[in-house]
């Protein structure tokens, strides 16, 4: 039989088990955590420890976090929710974010909000002289920046352009759902006011993320009701879900030292021995340990994604909310490739499962 490799830990992980084991523990308490009586009690417990668990290892108070569905819905929140504070100012968004991102700032933009780009260089990073001289001219009330691309595994100048926002009184929003649970990461030394991450990057479950948030963020709620997550995001909580995602971060926290440098080796291993004619993107910005994309000049990545999972290796064209779509990456293209290029992009990723002959396998096939 074919033996299978999964190469997308980019799109989404296997779930660890001390995340599968704390789902199943949460599942026996059905009470709902705002609930006076002692069921409601035992949950409320439970929803207090993981977030205790979770702020720990991030480093935050644990009020400054607002769990929610994913990163999708934090991104959402970090965006709408700020700019709904700051009529007739300026939302900065950089051409390399996820379409969660890009798409909420489209339709911020139609609803009548002052939305700008942030070009990036060839290099796959964001244009920081751009930004400094944009801030300059004031009016920002928000910059949102990636900390790691999804599609090339670049690393953004977060820390920077934090600072750069802070300096002309603007608040910095990053999207860490590729480097929470990789790399260490931490919101204040990043400088960020809002931090969203997700659970399914790092071997937790699927609709379970958040945003980290400082404690003087002005913010509207945009999921209204109740008045859980202190009012920042109304439903009953989900319990499970929120324990997977605490126990998933601080098992990948607890072995990330080991995981890093696995991680690290399959990387270089990769771009030791990529076959004659298959480019590596980007190949001399810093990247996380476990993104990497290759471009086959004159072949569409679309069809290497197909002929790769024929050959049993799961792989990606880019980002997996755009899969399954004929198009050019949107990250490609504002690195200054053209429609062509932009189109023959394969993401290899991997993870906390991954085995050195995963990548064999991968690179055999390609
Ligand atoms: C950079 C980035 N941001 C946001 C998301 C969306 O997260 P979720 O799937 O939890 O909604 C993804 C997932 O593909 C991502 O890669």
């Amino acid at each position: 039989m074919m033996r299978r490799v999964y190469l997308d830990y980019a799109a989404t992980t296997p779930l660890r088990l001390q995340a599968k084991e704390a789902m199943l523990a949460a599942l026996e308490h059905f009470g709902n955590p705002s609930s006076v009586h002692q069921y409601g009690q035992a949950a409320r417990g439970l929803l207090d420890g993981a977030r205790r668990q979770l702020a720990d290892l991030l480093a935050v108070r644990a009020e400054r976090v607002v769990f929610t569905s994913g990163g999708t819905e934090a991104n959402n929140l970090a965006l709408r929710g700020v700019m709904a504070k700051a009529p007739g100012q300026t939302l900065l968004v950089s051409a390399l974010e996820h379409d969660c991102v890009r798409q909420t700032a489209a339709a911020l933009a139609q609803s009548g909000v002052r939305v700008e780009e942030i070009p990036a260089t060839a290099a796959g990073v964001i244009d920081l002289a751009w930004l400094t001289e944009r801030l300059q001219r004031g009016d920002v009330a928000l910059v949102s920046l990636m900390h790691a691309n999804n599609e090339t595994g670049v690393l953004q100048p977060v820390a920077e352009a934090a600072a750069l926002a802070h300096a002309k009184g603007a608040l910095l929003h990053t999207d860490a759902v590729q480097t929470v649970g990789h790399c260490v990461v931490e919101p204040d030394a990043l400088g960020a006011d809002l931090l969203t991450f997700t659970a399914h990057k790092f071997g937790g479950p699927k609709g379970a993320g958040a945003l980290i948030l400082k404690p003087e963020v002005a913010m509207l709620a945009t999921q209204t009701g109740g008045a859980q997550e202190r009012n920042r995001r109304g439903g009953t909580e989900n319990l499970a879900s929120v324990a997977g995602l605490a126990a998933a971060l601080a098992a990948a926290l607890e072995h990330l030292t080991r995981e890093t440098e696995a991680a690290l080796a399959l990387a270089a291993y990769l771009e030791r021995n990529l076959p004659a004619g298959v480019a590596l993107v980007a190949p001399n910005s810093p990247k996380v340990p476990h993104v990497r994309q290759l471009r086959t000049p004159g072949r569409k990545g679309e069809d290497m994604v197909l002929k790769l999972d024929m050959a049993g290796v799961a792989t990606s064209q880019g980002s997996a909310c755009s899969s399954g779509r004929v198009q050019a990456s949107h990250v490609l293209q504002a690195m200054g490739f053209d429609l062509t290029a932009a189109a023959e992009g394969l993401r290899l990723s991997w993870g906390w499962n991954s085995q050195p002959t995963d990548l064999a396998a991968a690179l055999a096939a390609l």
